[in-house]
């Protein structure tokens, strides 16, 4: 039974009229859309002769077009009587049905259980997911510190004084003293090999050089990075650089080198005063993050252009091949570790792809990498809800058949575009319609009908990726549940730290991925409400100050 605020969702969603006169086929070939009812076309035939014989008898073309000049140019009335493989509604049914078909809790539990299939041959044997790292215990959230985090991400490089104060009455627990932003375009993303870390050197002594910093009289620093992409732990401090996706060049002909030297080499040559002691994923710095706040935490989402889990599971729940390397003390003394899932790899032959997704494939340079990214992240439902717009400007003549502007290039359409798109609350979508005008005007503004059309389909499409990331999310919760010696039954509350801009500002994302959970862990005999998404405002910045921290304590 879904949950109130899915019931909500859905009834705030499309309620399909059924086929008006307008769209109904009768002659079984083509079906005009419902804004073409059947005497425009018989009206326009008619202008469209009457200007034909006008031209035959004048043959002066030109003339009569200034004599008459209200009569529908050549190119109008073409327009006007462009014909339609079928009725935007019935497409829109088609898309519906298509996107909503996987998402009954049944086939969400099938899933799951495929990906918990899948996860089994990782856990004994794989370089690049279902990562260890040298994190063992949680932070208890009394530590306290001041440390320089560091956070690599997709398109920004950011390096923020962290003041961590631990359970200090009167003080938030963890608090950006000062933090500077840098942006990763692709002059950055493209540098190759050590010249990618020179560059982070050089910002991270314009950081700490810039007066505004307030270091609190700090002689030398103490950092902890957070890393948005796969590495390979030799230390809690050290790790070999694994490939990075996310179009970044840095590993060429450093791959497989170690990312902590990588890093301090050029900041020793700056002579800055800074030591690099800790290096965890992004997803690795969340639950950090969060579990120094909300000691429930064991799992952590990052969900915005990359997707990511990482989960606190028995040490024992990994072959002992992944701990290749690890200190004796380190294994005698840790019973759990935080692990690097890169679920973004995992759901190859899980997820059922429609049409959309398939295009989506065939133009991918790394089709079969990360599957489940491709579903769910923030870099791949603008351009899913772009290659079905193109489909419904071709076949059922959305935006009166006309592509918008750069809609026909791939990766054009922006996920943040059509979450403001969704916002708007307005009766008319005025701020929708001027807001997608901006961003891909056409010579004739969209109506609200085609702005409407386009709303739907990106909250159908958003709308999977929640359905999908819980059976994700639950995936990984049988995994644990029963590397704990529990079953759901006896499984304890849990918490999941959230980042990223999909998790966190899609409108009513994060909220269906928790009704789709919702309605999984109970199926599976669980408590109601035993697991619960949390929003970890600023994790990577805070995590790695926390895994800096933890070190200490
Ligand atoms: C990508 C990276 C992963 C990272 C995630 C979120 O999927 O492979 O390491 O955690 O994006 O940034």
């Amino acid at each position: 039974m879904p949950a109130r605020l899915l019931k909500r969702f859905k009834s705030r969603r499309m309620t399909l009229p059924p086929e008006s006169d307008c769209a109904r086929d009768t002659s079984g070939t083509s079906a005009p859309d419902r804004n073409r009812c059947w005497y425009i076309k018989p009206m326009l035939d008619f202008w469209q002769s009457l200007l034909a014989a006008l031209e035959r008898i004048a043959m002066l073309p030109s003339l009569i077009q200034s004599v008459l000049p209200t009569l529908p140019s050549r190119k109008r009335v073409r327009d006007a009587v462009r014909t339609y493989d079928r009725s935007m509604d019935d497409l829109l049914r088609e898309i519906q049905r298509l996107l909503e078909a996987p998402l009954d809790p049944a086939k969400l539990l099938q899933m799951s259980g495929k990906l918990h299939d899948e996860f089994a041959p990782k856990l004994q044997a794989s370089d690049i997911c279902m990562l260890p790292s040298y994190n063992d215990k949680l932070p208890t959230g009394r530590e306290q510190g001041t440390y320089l985090a560091l956070d690599v991400g997709g398109s920004t490089f950011r390096v923020a004084v962290v003041e961590l104060n631990g359970h200090k009455p009167g003080a938030k627990s963890m608090r950006i003293v000062n933090m500077k932003s840098y942006k990763i375009d692709n002059s950055v993303r493209y540098l190759r090999g050590t010249a990618f870390f020179d560059w982070m050197a050089e910002k991270i002594e314009a950081a700490i050089t810039d007066p505004q910093v307030k270091t609190n009289g700090t002689q030398s620093f103490s950092m902890g990075l957070a890393w948005s992409f796969p590495v390979e732990q030799t230390s809690i401090h050290s790790g070999n650089l694994l490939a990075m996706g996310k179009g970044f060049r840095a590993t060429e002909g450093t791959l497989g080198q170690d990312l902590c030297e990588l890093i301090m080499a050029p900041c020793r040559k700056r002579n800055l005063p800074v030591s690099l002691d800790s290096i965890v994923n992004d997803s690795s710095a969340t639950l950090l993050s969060r579990a120094y706040e909300d000691p429930a935490t064991r799992f952590a989402v990052i969900l915005g252009t990359g997707f990511n889990i990482a989960v606190h599971l028995p040490t024992s729940t990994l072959a002992a091949s992944k701990y290749k390397g690890y200190p004796k003390k380190w294994l005698d003394e840790a019973n759990h570790v935080l692990v690097n899932t890169e679920l973004s790899m995992f759901g190859k032959n899980v997820w059922p792809l429609t049409r959309w997704d398939e295009q989506l494939l065939a133009g991918h340079v790394r089709p079969d990498f990360q599957p489940f990214e491709h579903m769910i992240s923030g870099r791949y439902l603008g351009e899913i809800v772009r290659l079905i717009i193109v489909e419904a400007v071709k076949t059922a003549g959305l935006f009166s058949g006309d592509i918008p502007d750069k809609l026909n290039e791939p990766y054009a359409l922006d996920t943040g575009t059509l979450a403001a798109m969704e916002m708007d609350g307005s009766k008319n979508f005025t701020n929708a319609i001027a807001l997608f005008q901006s961003k891909h005007p056409l010579s004739k503004p969209p109506t609200y009908n085609d702005i409407h059309f386009v709303c739907q389909i990106s909250q159908l499409v958003s709308h999977r990726a929640a359905a999908f990331l819980a059976a994700g999310i639950h995936a990984l919760w049988m995994l644990r549940t029963e590397a704990e010696g529990l079953t759901p039954a006896t499984a304890e509350r849990l918490a999941i730290g959230c980042n990223g801009s999909v998790i966190e500002k899609y409108p009513l994302f994060r909220e269906l991925c928790q009704s789709h959970l919702d309605e999984l862990t109970t199926a599976s005999g669980a408590e109601p409400k035993s697991i619960s998404l949390e929003i970890a405002v600023e994790s990577a910045i805070f995590g790695a100050a926390v895994a800096a921290c933890c070190l200490e304590s």
